[in-house]
C-alpha cells in the first residue's frame, strides 16, 4: 500500500465506524435560524448563548474598528501587532473577571495549550478530570510533564493523586467549569480547597460559564461565590461573547510570565483588532443587559421540562446546570441517524461521537439560547418524539 492508500483506508475505517466527519455549509445566519442548501433550519447547536454573533452593536463596533486599525494586526503582539485596543480589551477582562490582568489569544484552543504549556514542562505533573475538553488535554500532552487523569469529578481520585505527587517541581490542576460536552458543572469548591491544601496551581477554563453563569455572568466562579480561589481563569470570546478569541485571567504576574513563556501567545499574528473591538462591546451588552441571560435560562428550564414530560425514546436526558443537554444515544452510528432524521424536519443537531466523547457515548449535544423561544422549544420537542 502507497502512503496516499493508507490514507484512504483510515478514512474508510472511519466511514465504517460511523466516525466520518463532514462540514455542512451554512449560507446565512438569522437569529436561531440558519440557510443550508438553500433551505432554512433551526439551529440547536450553536453556543452563541446570548444572541450576540450578529448583534448590531457589536457587528459596528468590528466595522468602526477595521475602519479604524485595518483589518489584520500583521505580526505577532511582541513584534508589531499590539494595539490600544488589544489593550482596552484585557483591561475589560481583567475587570469582568476580578483579576489584575488578562492576556487574549486568537483562540480559546491556544489560550489553553498556551497557558498549560508554559506552566509546566518536564519534571512538572499535570492533573485533569476525564472529560475536559480537547484543548486541555492537548495543552498537558505538549507541555511535556507527567500527566495524570481522574475519573469525572472524582474528588477522591483528585486528592489521591495529589498525595501521591508531593515530590514534583510544581503540580497543576486543570478542569473544565462547565463540561462541554456535558453540560454540569465541575465540584469547583472541592477542588480550590484540595489544590490550596496540596499548593497546586489551579486552572478552570470557563469557556461555557462565561456570560452564562453567575448573577452577573462572570462565569463558574462567580455562580460558587469562589472569585479570587483560581490562580488561572481560562475563557473564550467565542461562545456567550458571540465572536472569536480566547484569553487567560489572572494575577499581573502570571499575566507577564505567559507573555514571555507561552508559544501560542508569542509565535502568531495577534487576533485582528475588529475581533478585540467586538468582544469588548460584547462585555459591555453582558452588562448592560441581563435580561438576556435572563432569557437564556428562562429557554434552559423550558426545554428541561418539556424533556422530563417527554421521556424522549427512553433516553435520559439528565438535569442540565448549564444551556448544554446530552442526549447520550450511545452508538455512533444511531446518533447520526438520529441528527439526520431531525435534520428532514428542519432542525439542526450536530452529533457529537469518539474521540470527542467517550467510546459508547455518542449523543446529541442541544444547546439552547437566549435566542430561542418556547415554541422554537417545542418545534425541537417534538421532532424528537
Ligand atoms: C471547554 C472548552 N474549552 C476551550 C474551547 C476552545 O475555544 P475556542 O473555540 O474559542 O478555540 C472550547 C470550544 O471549542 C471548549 O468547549
Amino acid at each position: 500500500m502507497n502512503k496516499l492508500q493508507l490514507i484512504e483506508k483510515e478514512l474508510q475505517e472511519l466511514h465504517q465506524a460511523g466516525l466520518y466527519r463532514s462540514l455542512l455549509s451554512v449560507e446565512g445566519m438569522e437569529g436561531t435560524f440558519v440557510k443550508i442548501g438553500g433551505k432554512k433550519y433551526l439551529c440547536f447547536c450553536s453556543n452563541d448563548y446570548l444572541g450576540l454573533a450578529g448583534h448590531p452593536r457589536i457587528k459596528r463596533a468590528a466595522q468602526e474598528a477595521i475602519e479604524r486599525y485595518g483589518w489584520g494586526a500583521g505580526a505577532s503582539r511582541l513584534v508589531s501587532g499590539n494595539t490600544t485596543i488589544h489593550e482596552a480589551l484585557e483591561s475589560a477582562l481583567g475587570g469582568f473577571k476580578g483579576t489584575e490582568a488578562a492576556l487574549v489569544f486568537p483562540s480559546g484552543y491556544m489560550a489553553n495549550v498556551g497557558a498549560i504549556t508554559a506552566l509546566v514542562g518536564k519534571g512538572d505533573i499535570v492533573i485533569g478530570d476525564r472529560l475536559n475538553h480537547a484543548s486541555l488535554i492537548d495543552g498537558c500532552r505538549l507541555s511535556g510533564a507527567d500527566f495524570r487523569v481522574y475519573a469525572h469529578k472524582d474528588m477522591e481520585g483528585l486528592e489521591g493523586v495529589l498525595r501521591r505527587s508531593s515530590q514534583y517541581r510544581k503540580r497543576l490542576v486543570v478542569t473544565d467549569g462547565v463540561f462541554s460536552m456535558d453540560g454540569d458543572l465541575a465540584p469547583l469548591p472541592h477542588i480550590v480547597e484540595l489544590a490550596k491544601r496540596h499548593k497546586a496551581i489551579l486552572m478552570v477554563d470557563d469557556a461555557h460559564g462565561t456570560g452564562v453563569l453567575g448573577k452577573k455572568g462572570k462565569g463558574t466562579l462567580e455562580h460558587y461565590g469562589l472569585e479570587g480561589g483560581v490562580d488561572v481563569q481560562m475563557g473564550t470570546l467565542s461562545k456567550a461573547l458571540g465572536g472569536i478569541g480566547g484569553f487567560v485571567a489572572g494575577s499581573k504576574t502570571l499575566i507577564e510570565y505567559l507573555k514571555n513563556r507561552s508559544r501560542p501567545f508569542i509565535y502568531t499574528t495577534a487576533l485582528p483588532m475588529a475581533a478585540c473591538a467586538a468582544a469588548r462591546e460584547a462585555l459591555k451588552i453582558i452588562e448592560e443587559e441581563p435580561s438576556r441571560r435572563e432569557a437564556l435560562w428562562r429557554n434552559v428550564r423550558c426545554l428541561q421540562e418539556g424533556l422530563k414530560v417527554q421521556r424522549f425514546k427512553g433516553l435520559k436526558v439528565p438535569e442540565v446546570e448549564s444551556p448544554i443537554f446530552p442526549i447520550v444515544v450511545g452508538n455512533a452510528k444511531e446518533a447520526v441517524a438520529l441528527s439526520r432524521s431531525l435534520f428532514e424536519k428542519g432542525l439542526w443537531v450536530t452529533a457529537i461521537r469518539p474521540p470527542t466523547v467517550p467510546e459508547g457515548t455518542s449523543r446529541l449535544r442541544v444547546t439552547v439560547t437566549s435566542e430561542h423561544t418556547p415554541e422554537r422549544i417545542k418545534t425541537l420537542l417534538q421532532a424528537l418524539l
